[in-house]
């Protein structure tokens, strides 16, 4: 197939970025036809092959998609159709250099400025410490930073980041935080780690399904759904394989809840999600990481490679980067955008238990569900439902940004009131009065979605509209 765009060759760095990641070209060999199949089975590295452009060039260049098209059998206009949906692919030549600014709610409220020629970001989930930035270096050795709290006057270029989650010894999602090395898998056996795998393969999985069920859990992506429900439905799927797909693409304004339990105890999610493969009979799992969360990634990569080589999993996880797209946190969008296309929500029915990744039954859920199922296989669906109240069980992560003194991640029972949760925040600061809470998704941008987050602050900043 002879593949073309108007842009000029690829350069020798777009190609090395390229080749990097599929491996180098095998020779021409015209009496082979590549088409149906073989062309179909690449196209999910798409969204891949750009990030590995980008990261090698700082931008996506006509002639870069041309040799990616090249390379997977991708028509160029469909590529283009794709690169051009994501917001993370430049496809104007930028500096290697590219600080992006967190001009979102929690961050203006902490007095976040403009900055010449960074680029103006949407929520970055570092609310907690805002105002925030991230700074990407894009080049063979790239990086990526978060910066938080954000001094534009400071030396941010050369600062490391020292932040770490307070512990939070009564909590139960986040018991581990603080006290567990997140990058050593003997550090979180020592804090009971990996008990309940061993649990619920001991348990067999359909009484995994069972003590979900009884636990009467809620799926903590958004929508509520019961998660029982969920597995049972993937595990009676007939059609192979079955895939599980965990959702960290976390864009919600206000919301950094899954960054936290993500960058501080990894190994509680590849845990969470070798019990809902093993339950549910899935025989590959992907976990669509938002794009601005490189810490999260990191540490989520070596949790995984750490517990493969003990020999704890027994299918493969594979972690995917998102682009800057808010809609990828719908669950159809995101097997889209997994499936190397646009993040384009699809029609339902065909629910993904049925129809999902690939069009095979799929299990999406939210991290913070996942890491719920530890402790109800430890102790029980019954115990875990005794928690919280009778519609909404167990506890609940809350991010909590703004004018209060303490701004961080609270975990309390369904149904605690929002005083309470103002108050485990320290209150307001010193000398302001409260004039509103925004609950859930912030309006500022035309999301409307609700969601475990509360922001505090003045009255005329939360009216402030675009
Ligand atoms: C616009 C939109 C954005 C969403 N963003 C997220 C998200 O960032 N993270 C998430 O887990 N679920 C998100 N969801 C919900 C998912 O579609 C899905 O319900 C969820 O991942 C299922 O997991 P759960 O059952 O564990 O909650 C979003 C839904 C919509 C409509
Ligand atoms: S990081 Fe700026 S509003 Fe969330």
């Amino acid at each position: 197939m002879d593949i073309r765009t108007t842009g000029g060759p690829a350069t020798a760095e777009e190609m090395a970025a390229v080749d990097g990641l599929l491996g180098q070209p095998e020779p021409a060999d015209h009496r082979v036809v590549h088409g149906g199949h073989t062309t179909r089975s690449h196209r999910h590295l798409l969204l891949p092959v750009l990030h590995a452009i980008q990261d090698r060039a700082g931008w996506v260049s006509r002639g870069a998609l041309e040799y990616a098209c090249r390379r997977l059998s991708i028509p160029p206009a469909e590529a283009y159709g794709v690169v051009s949906f994501y917001a993370r692919f430049a496809l104007q030549p930028r500096a290697a250099l590219a600080l992006h600014v967190c001009d979102d709610i929690a961050c203006m409220v902490a007095g976040a400025t403009p900055v010449d020629g960074a680029i103006r970001v949407p929520c970055l989930g570092l609310c907690d410490r805002a105002p925030a930035a991230l700074v990407e270096r894009a080049g063979a050795d790239y990086e990526a930073r978060q910066l938080a709290p954000f001094d534009p006057t400071g030396d941010w270029l050369n600062e490391t980041p020292t932040h770490q989650q307070p512990q939070r010894p009564q909590s139960k999602l986040l018991r581990r935080i603080g006290l567990v090395d997140p990058d050593s898998i003997d550090s979180y056996r020592q804090n009971g780690g990996f008990a309940a795998l061993e649990r619920a393969r001991s348990m067999g999985p359909q009484a995994v399904i069972r003590e979900v069920t009884e636990a009467r859990l809620l799926g903590r992506g958004g929508a509520a759904f019961p998660t029982g429900r969920k597995w049972q439905s993937v595990a009676d799927a007939p059609v192979r394989p079955h895939y599980l797909v965990c959702n960290a693409d976390e864009s919600e304004p206000g919301t950094f809840k899954d960054r936290v339990l993500m960058e501080n105890d990894p190994f509680a999610l590849v845990e969470g999600m070798a019990i809902a493969a093993f339950a549910t009979g899935c025989d590959k799992a992907f976990v669509y990481v938002r794009a601005e969360y490189p810490l999260a990634r990191q540490r989520l990569e070596n949790a995984i490679a750490q517990a493969r080589e003990h020999g704890l999993l027994d299918f493969e996880i594979e972690v995917r980067r998102g682009a800057g797209a808010y809609i990828c946190g719908e669950e159809t969008a995101l097997f889209n955008s997994i499936e190397g296309k646009r993040g384009e929500p699809r029609n339902k029915p065909p629910f993904p238990v049925q129809v999902g990744l690939f069009g095979k039954p799929t299990l999406p859920n939210n991290v913070e569900t996942l890491v719920n199922v530890l402790d109800i296989v430890l102790e029980g669906g019954g115990a875990f439902a005794s928690t919280g109240t009778k519609e909404s069980t167990g506890t609940r992560l809350f991010c909590v940004s703004g004018q209060v003194l303490h701004p961080g991640l609270f975990e309390v029972p369904m149904g605690t009131p929002l005083r309470e949760l103002i108050e485990l925040a320290g209150g307001l600061r010193p000398g302001r009065t409260m004039a509103a809470v925004l609950l859930g998704g912030a309006e500022l941008r035309g999301h409307s979605r609700h969601r475990g987050d509360a922001r505090v602050g003045r009255r005329h900043r939360l009216r402030r509209h675009r």
